[in-house]
């Protein structure tokens, strides 16, 4: 878990690698560090916590090099020390290198080394990258071949960076951790993400699996393990630079919440035509003889897959959503005819991954949904389906679970279609309510008190948050939320189990978040009056509509009327604004909460 950046140019790369490295942080930020070179030997500089921290030390101006790489570092092997922090660089310190992932075989490549001499500074799996290379150069061996024998050496799920004291040049691979090299005008640029160079370069290529990068200040190569040389496209990134960088608020995520209405246009734009849906990559017929659906996900992502779970079940498909860490432990039955949905915003996350390789391993076909055009989940599962959420910094997911679940209704039309035959009038209307849907969230964001409310729930020792059908899945979502960046106790529950249990914890104490979506309402009201009866505030978010349950609650956000699928959504964005209220008010770490990182890339 971490990010890794490299700038090949003519002029001094600083800058633009600790910019780089700001763009990086939501994939780690509890160290940080940068190695240049300048023909007179390699520089690194590199300091425990998070990117400014390097920079305040950076101001002598001796560090400089027109060739560098940068890390941004979230700790899997020794804690976040200086000592821990990349780049590493080998004995001689003629190699520097950077890493993200995990070497497994490292115990066993380091002890080789040391009982050849070579003594180590960090209790990192990362160094024994440029003790073998500085090896190999030793032995006379040109760079690149020296690069590409330490790599065929390593085990493990890596993306690599590496820099050589008297040569003008990048080295990079890839296995299972992501890796793009943006080609620029004046230099060229490698980054674990595209939002690391945006602003520098919007022409990217993604590397494969064992692809060797050798990239100079105006040329790259990009080779095989074998050497062979491999064309990779240059593509072009349509975000817009902006769009990686937080403007004019406070923290990404409220950016990021703020952003929905646009990002659901563009999750929508073009896939909805009266009645039918257009998704280019999968046209009618596509998933005819698919008799199971399953799906696996993480986190707020398995929130979203729950949602759809939901929804196809309803709709008389055989769906089942699983953790994925679960699913990879206790694998559910499949066969060809399952279609297995990995739901994972980056494309990224291990344990997605490693289920989705599970499920693929015993013959199912997967599917990726996920935000990141070239991850390893888009490229390595059978299909792949893009919610064209755009980039999103904030640790804590929001825009990209709306974007999801439109997706999500999108896909499940498409496969109800083919397995089930033809759309009901519900359906119809369901799209109709799906194309308004942007409009919606921009009637709760304008609108929303939730900044109010959030200021009543200061102090409080729980935080409920319950709901059934889809609402159980943004109960679950509005908690993880609150949880994530608040840092206090918040726990979802389906609303009709609170007296199989939780009832024993509700207190005046523990405010409720009560989402109702005009179905099961009169459930619902019930469970509402058993909470109250217990003291406690209850919240309700529901439908303008729903008087009987705004009359109840002790306070009401309330949402558009829509199609009653889709309110849960809008509910998930006023409990959204709700988390991050609070969390300002307590003056938390909102966009880097701690012990958390954006993409999760070990199991
Ligand atoms: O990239 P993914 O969607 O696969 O990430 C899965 C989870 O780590 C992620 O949804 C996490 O729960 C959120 N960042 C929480 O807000």
């Amino acid at each position: 878990m971490c990010g890794i950046t490299a700038r090949v140019g003519t002029d001094d790369s600083l800058d633009a690698l600790l910019a780089s490295l700001k763009n990086l942080e939501y994939r780690g930020y509890d160290s940080a560090g940068i190695a240049v070179q300048n023909g007179t030997g390699i520089k690194v500089s590199k300091h425990e916590g998070e990117v400014a921290q390097l920079e305040s030390q950076l101001t002598s101006g001796d560090v400089f090099g027109e060739v560098g790489i940068g890390h941004t570092r979230w700790s899997t092997h020794g804690p976040p020390t200086n000592e821990n922090a990349h780049p590493h660089t080998g004995c001689q310190g003629r190699v520097a290198a950077v890493h993200n992932g995990i070497i497994d075989n490292y115990t066993t490549l380091r002890e080789g080394l040391q009982s050849r001499g070579h003594e180590f500074t960090s209790d990192t799996d990362t160094e024994v990258i440029p003790h073998l290379v500085e090896e190999r150069l030793a032995d006379g061996m040109a760079p690149e071949a020296a690069f590409r024998e330490t790599v065929a050496q390593l085990d493990g799920s890596y993306a690599i960076a590496i820099i050589i004291d008297d040569d003008p040049t990048v080295y990079a691979t890839r296995n299972g951790s992501p890796l793009v090299i943006g080609v620029g005008e004046t230099a060229n640029y490698l980054a674990s993400d595209v939002p690391a160079f945006l602003e520098f370069t919007d022409q990217v290529i993604y590397l494969e699996d064992d692809d060797i990068a050798v990239i100079t200040p105006d040329d790259y190569r990009i080779s095989d393990g074998n050497g062979s040389w491999v064309p990779r496209p240059v593509e072009t990134v349509d975000w817009d630079p902006e769009d990686a960088e937080k403007g004019k608020y406070d923290h990404y995520m409220l950016k990021e919440i703020h952003e929905q209405p646009t990002s659901l246009r563009q999750t929508l734009h073009g896939r909805i035509d009266g009645d039918d849906v257009i998704l280019e990559e999968f046209p009618p017929g596509t998933f005819e003889g698919i008799t199971r659906v399953q799906f696996v996900a993480c986190g707020t992502s398995y929130h979203a897959a729950m949602y759809g779970e939901g929804l196809l079940s309803e709709w008389g498909v055989d769906a089942n959503s699983f953790i994925a860490s679960e699913y990879a432990a206790y694998p559910a039955p499949v066969d060809e005819n399952t279609l297995v949905i990995g739901v994972t915003q980056s494309g990224e996350t291990a344990d997605t991954l490693e289920a989705l390789q599970r499920a693929r391993d015993r013959g199912a076909r997967t599917l990726a949904l996920t935000n990141v055009i070239g991850s390893t989940a888009a490229r390595t599962c059978d299909d792949a389906l893009f919610i064209r959420a755009g980039p999103e910094i904030g640790v804590a997911a929001t825009k990209t679970f709306s974007s999801q679940v439109a997706t999500l209704v999108l896909l499940g039309e498409r496969l109800v279609r083919d397995v089930t035959g033809e759309p009901t009038d519900e359906h119809s209307q369901r799209l109709a309510a799906l194309e308004s849907l942007p409009g919606d969230v921009e009637t709760v964001i304008e609108n929303s008190q939730a900044a109010a409310v959030s200021r009543r729930c200061l102090g409080d020792t729980g935080h409920f948050f319950v709901g059934r059908g889809s609402a159980y899945s943004v109960a679950l979502e509005g908690a993880l939320k609150f949880k994530e960046i608040t840092y206090e106790h918040a726990e979802g529950f389906a609303a009709g189990e609170l007296k199989h249990g939780p009832l024993a914890l509700v207190t005046p104490e523990t405010p409720i978040f009560a989402i109702g979506t005009g179905r099961h309402q009169n459930r619902l009201e019930s469970n509402v009056r058993e909470i109250q009866t217990r003291g406690a505030p209850v919240i309700a978010v529901a439908p303008r509509t729903d008087s009987e349950l705004a009359d109840t609650a002790d306070e009401f956000l309330p949402v558009p009327a829509t199609h009653s699928a889709l309110v849960a959504i809008l509910a998930n964005v006023q409990l959204q604004l709700v988390a991050y209220h609070a969390a300002n008010e307590m003056d938390r770490s909102i966009d880097k909460p701690r012990n958390l990182a954006k993409s999760v890339t070990v199991e």
